[in-house]
């Protein structure tokens, strides 16, 4: 069953009296509904839209949240960021978790049939991510223009090879569901790697920022499985013809793996793991409760593995400790985008999976859903049940550092059917809790993977899909999650996330947020919400009413494109960065938050930890 889409949108109300606060619609709670995309039918994620339940339930924040989230600024708030994370422990992926894991109703997703339409002619396309707002929410540009990222190689290359030629490839869209082929996005030659793996897109203030995987080095002779996280951003031209990106920035590596948080190519290479290794897939993440700016990335246990101790005995022992996925984490040091310190993950999954990729969060009703995707054969041998499916894991937890807990028990959110395990991978999470993911090997009806690199190539190319799967749709209710609807292939809707809503250029303190609350400023939208690009106090506007691109009203003088000067003598703060080597600017105030502590150390884990004590054994004495 194929539901056309619609997407439903949740009007909220901003009564009197609320200045000090923000409150908006848990997505899905009430509302009228339309859908920009005329025929669309109706949205079946949450109840209340199919009931026409009325109420609304909203999340509030209060205004030092607010102000938290929109003047964040990465130096200045570096202390009160780190501080969270200071003590923290990882959460752990358990065996004992990951024997719960069945494949239902409610986590198996339907069968994937031919004919699938193909989103390029002639490019192999797999990982991919929509461009999203800085708050997560799916951006749409100047235009109408939805943009998704994908990796992409071209379809003369056998599906299996295609990671070694990994380039990073472009679509764009108007209704999220007939994509146009942008291109490639990095000129070649200029990014890092000898090719590039997954990551994520964020655009802020006019600027698109790149993060992704640089994976071996460009020009190597023989591909090796280094990575490094690395950056770029770049502004573009979105119109009535389409989007193009320009002027790029020189890429930058901006994370690598420490050997004490996370483990080096070295570290595993010393031990005798089988699986490749990660330091993959960084992923943007603006927390909602404080405004602090991190990465996720998939990661290893740093060390040798020999270290962890799976409790268990013999040659499983050995096998199992093998086994050391973790869902890193980065903390955003710098205004550029180019500095991070790494932190302690946040989920390790040690004696349990080698691989949880590409980790994403999404913040609903105030709880961290943390997703990644996993293959059936990196899990851990000698698990009662068996390995999981090829799926999409979760894990719920009330705060970002919180103890994360498997959703569904032991973790399964999405699993390929059985009759077709291997249909479709890398699946991804939007806000509205819609998922994409792409099409693998499909239409096998009983083959296995493994016989299929021994069938000729031309059966190999007509049984990888190499396109965009259908998008799913979740519901999602405290601990648990159901698929709730199949819609068409690789459709991306416009969803927002439940973070404070900020106006153009930060600052949401005082009475310019309470006219962004209250429907005064000049471009607001339906829900009454500031239209984005709007900026009251902006002095310039565009033909739709829109803030002049990078102005910025607290400048006292514009430079020719209406930016604000640098050096206008208006830095203010302590850590202000003016971008241009200006240390006056950046230490005029000086306060305790002046004093950037470059050499936090986390201290190297107990490698002890994985000691699965047994629960009802009698102890020898
Ligand atoms: C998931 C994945 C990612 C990686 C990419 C490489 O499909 O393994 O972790 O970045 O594919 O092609």
């Amino acid at each position: 069953m194929r539901h056309n889409f619609n997407n439903e949108r949740h009007r909220g109300h901003h009564g009197a009296g609320q200045f000090t606060s923000q409150q908006f619609p848990i997505a899905g709670s009430s509302g009228r509904e339309f859908s920009p995309i005329p025929g669309g039918g109706s949205n079946h994620n949450f109840p209340s839209s199919s009931t026409g339940n009325n109420s609304a339930n909203f999340r509030s924040f209060s205004q030092q949240q607010v102000q938290n989230f929109c003047n964040y600024k990465p130096k200045r708030d570096f202390n009160r960021c780190l501080s969270q994370h200071l003590n923290a422990v990882p959460s752990r992926w358990t065996r004992e978790q990951a024997e719960r894991i069945r494949i239902t109703r409610e986590n198996s997703a339907p069968v994937i049939s031919p004919p699938i339409p193909r989103i390029s002619e002639d490019l192999w396309v797999w990982d991919m991510w929509p461009l999203q707002e800085k708050d997560g929410s799916i951006a749409v540009l100047p235009g109408g223009w939805r943009v998704l990222f994908t990796l992409s190689a071209p379809r003369s290359v056998l599906p299996n090879n295609r990671h070694d030629v990994a380039r990073i490839a472009y679509f764009y869209s108007r209704d999220g569901l007939n994509w146009i082929q942008g291109g490639l996005v990095f000129e070649e030659g200029t990014a890092f790697g000898s090719r590039q793996w997954a990551g994520s897109a964020m655009i802020d203030n006019g600027k698109i920022h790149y993060f992704y995987t640089a994976s071996g080095r460009r020009g190597e002779a023989q591909i090796t499985y280094e990575q490094r996280i690395a950056y770029t951003s770049s502004g573009f031209v979105s119109d009535l013809d389409g989007v193009e990106f320009v002027n790029f920035t020189p890429h930058q590596i901006i994370l690598e793996p420490d050997g004490v948080l996370y483990q080096t190519l070295e570290q595993s290479e010393q031990s005798e793991s089988t699986i490749i290794y990660a330091f993959r897939d960084p992923w943007f993440f603006k927390d909602p409760a404080t405004g602090c700016e991190y990465l996720l990335f998939e990661g290893n246990i740093a060390g040798n593995n020999s270290e962890i101790n799976c409790g268990l005995t013999g040659e499983l022992e050995q096998q199992a400790s093998q086994y050391t996925g973790n869902i890193g984490i980065a903390l955003l040091r710098n205004n550029s985008y180019t500095s991070w310190q790494l932190l302690p993950a946040l989920l390790e999954a040690g004696c349990t999976n080698q691989q949880t990729e590409r980790p994403h969060i999404i913040v609903s009703s105030g709880r961290y859903y943390l997703f990644t995707d996993s293959h059936r054969f990196t899990f851990a041998p000698g698990l009662t049940n068996g390995p999981g499916p090829d799926g999409l894991y979760g894990f719920v937890a009330n705060t970002l550092r919180g103890n994360y807990q498997p959703l569904n028990s032991g973790g399964l959110v999405v699993s390929n059917p059985i009759e077709e395990p291997n249909q479709a991978y890398s699946w991804l999470v939007l806000p509205d809790f819609s998922v994409l993911s792409f099409i693998d090997t499909y239409n096998l009806q009983g083959i296995t993977t493994d016989e299929l690199s021994n069938l000729p190539e031309s059966f190999q190319i007509e049984h990888f899909g190499g396109t965009l799967a259908p998008t799913l749709q979740l519901r999602v209710s405290g601990r648990t999650t159901e698929i709730v609807a199949e819609y068409d292939f690789g459709l991306v809707m416009v969803s927002e996330t439940e973070s404070p809503k900020c106006c153009r250029n930060g600052n949401e303190d005082g009475p310019e947020n309470e006219r962004c609350q209250s429907c005064e400023c000049r471009n607001h939208n339906d829900d009454c919400g500031c239209r984005q690009n709007d900026h009251h106090k902006c002095r310039d506007y565009d033909d739709e009413c829109g803030c002049k691109h990078n102005d910025h009203h607290k400048c006292e003088d514009y430079d020719d494109d209406c930016r604000c000067k640098h050096n206008d003598g208006k830095c203010r703060r302590c850590g202000y960065d003016d971008g241009k080597g200006n240390d006056e600017c950046k230490y005029k105030q000086s306060d305790h938050r002046c004093s950037c502590n470059s050499s936090i150390q986390f201290p190297k884990l107990d490698p002890n930890r994985f000691v699965e004590r047994p629960r009802c054994g009698c102890s020898n004495n």
